[in-house]
């Protein structure tokens, strides 16, 4: 059987993460697909701003190093788009052929826009459909941002075949087996932003991008302690949401701003889901995590109890097959970064 190869390309506000995935040409949904390599560099906090290319050749260079170190296909590259130049709306417009409403998007929903219809890239996909309406996601991207990320990656050498948005990538990567029916949420917390996605039987109904990440609880430990950024991000690390240490006045202190930041996320998140069922009526039975930022000491339980919804932590390892090595190394920190890179590439092996 003749096999091909795509790779999926993340460029988050820490580290550039790339994936390769190998399927069966001739049948790319007949058998899962193999996770063939996984690698990552680093990325200077200059780099990327808010999921947006903040210093091009920081980026490029990061791309460059990645795929030459690692040895990766730079054929079929499917390249990730989030943060805050993506927005994506639940529309409703009138039945018609799917071809002849994304061509005359711009028309119809200019008034629904927060950017100029004329500096936008759009798209539309169909979530539901009734006797006369169109139910489904409005994509807007800033054409210039686009432009600029992809312009960044070809200066490092890799040209990508495909962009695709982050919250559909965590859809395809993760809502597989189990969690492919039925009404699930699944929570991406990065360093920079949080990626909500509520999907029905493997179809995204909404996506919000909440603009908190794990970078806002160091910051906020680093000014009510005063610390500088390496000691309050160890410190985070090593408080998590458990009880402080008594009488140590600055893990207090830390402790305070770490529950805070937390309890506003999870706030968020509950009101995503809760904006999902007075729309649709469909309650949320379940919740994935991933994002290297969730996996903050006692966050999980403390999600799964505020929110009073089973949680588990996203793992690419039990939904796809992962080559030797891959599955070897693997712990709840490879699982996190894997996420979206993974469900970027089986995009590219459609
Ligand atoms: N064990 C851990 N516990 C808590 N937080 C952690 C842990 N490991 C890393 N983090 C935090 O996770 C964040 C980085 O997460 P991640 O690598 O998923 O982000 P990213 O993909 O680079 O960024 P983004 O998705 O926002 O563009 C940092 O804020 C870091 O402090
Ligand atoms: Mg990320």
């Amino acid at each position: 059987m003749a096999r091909a190869t795509a790779t999926g390309l993340d460029l988050g506000a820490t580290h550039a993460r790339a994936a390769v995935v190998e399927y069966e040409r001739t049948n790319p949904t007949g058998s899962p697909p193999k996770v063939l390599k996984f690698a990552q560099v680093p990325l200077d906090p200059a780099a990327m701003k808010d999921g947006v290319v903040e210093n091009a050749p920081l980026v490029s260079d990061a791309i460059h190093h990645l795929f030459k170190s690692n040895h990766l296909p730079v054929k079929n590259v499917v390249l990730g788009l989030g943060g805050s130049h993506v927005s994506v709306r639940e529309i409703e417009l009138p039945k018609a052929p799917i071809d002849q409403l994304r061509a005359s998007l711009k028309y119809m929903v200019q008034d629904q826009l927060s950017m100029r219809v004329e500096d936008a890239i759009l798209d539309f996909y169909p979530t539901d459909t009734t006797d006369t309406q169109v139910r489904g996601l409005l994509v807007a991207a800033l054409a210039e941002s686009v432009q600029r990320t992809v312009d960044t990656v070809i200066s490092g050498g890799v040209t990508p075949s495909r962009v695709d948005l982050t919250a559909f990538a965590l859809a395809r990567g993760l809502a597989r087996g189990p969690y492919g029916q039925g009404v699930i949420g699944i929570v991406n917390m990065g360093a920079s932003a949080t990626d909500v996605v509520v999907l029905a039987d493997g179809i995204p109904q909404m996506t919000r991008t909440l603009p908190y990440g794990g970078e806002l609880v160091t910051e906020s430990v680093m000014r009510a302690c005063s610390l500088p950024h390496g000691e309050a991000e160890r410190m985070k690390l090593a408080l998590g949401l458990n009880p402080p240490p008594a009488g140590h006045e600055a893990a207090q202190a830390a402790s305070a701003q770490i529950l805070r930041r937390a309890q506003a996320l999870v706030e968020a998140v509950g009101q995503t889901f809760a904006y999902h069922v007075q729309r649709t009526g469909q309650q949320v039975a379940g919740v994935l995590v991933t994002g290297r930022a969730a996996l903050l000491g006692g966050l999980d339980r403390y999600l799964a109890t505020t929110l009073r919804l089973p949680m588990a932590r996203a793992a690419i390892d039990q939904l796809a097959s992962l080559e030797g090595a891959l599955a070897a190394g693997m712990d709840d920190g490879v699982r996190s970064d894997l996420a979206v890179c993974t469900g970027l590439a089986f995009g590219g092996a459609k």
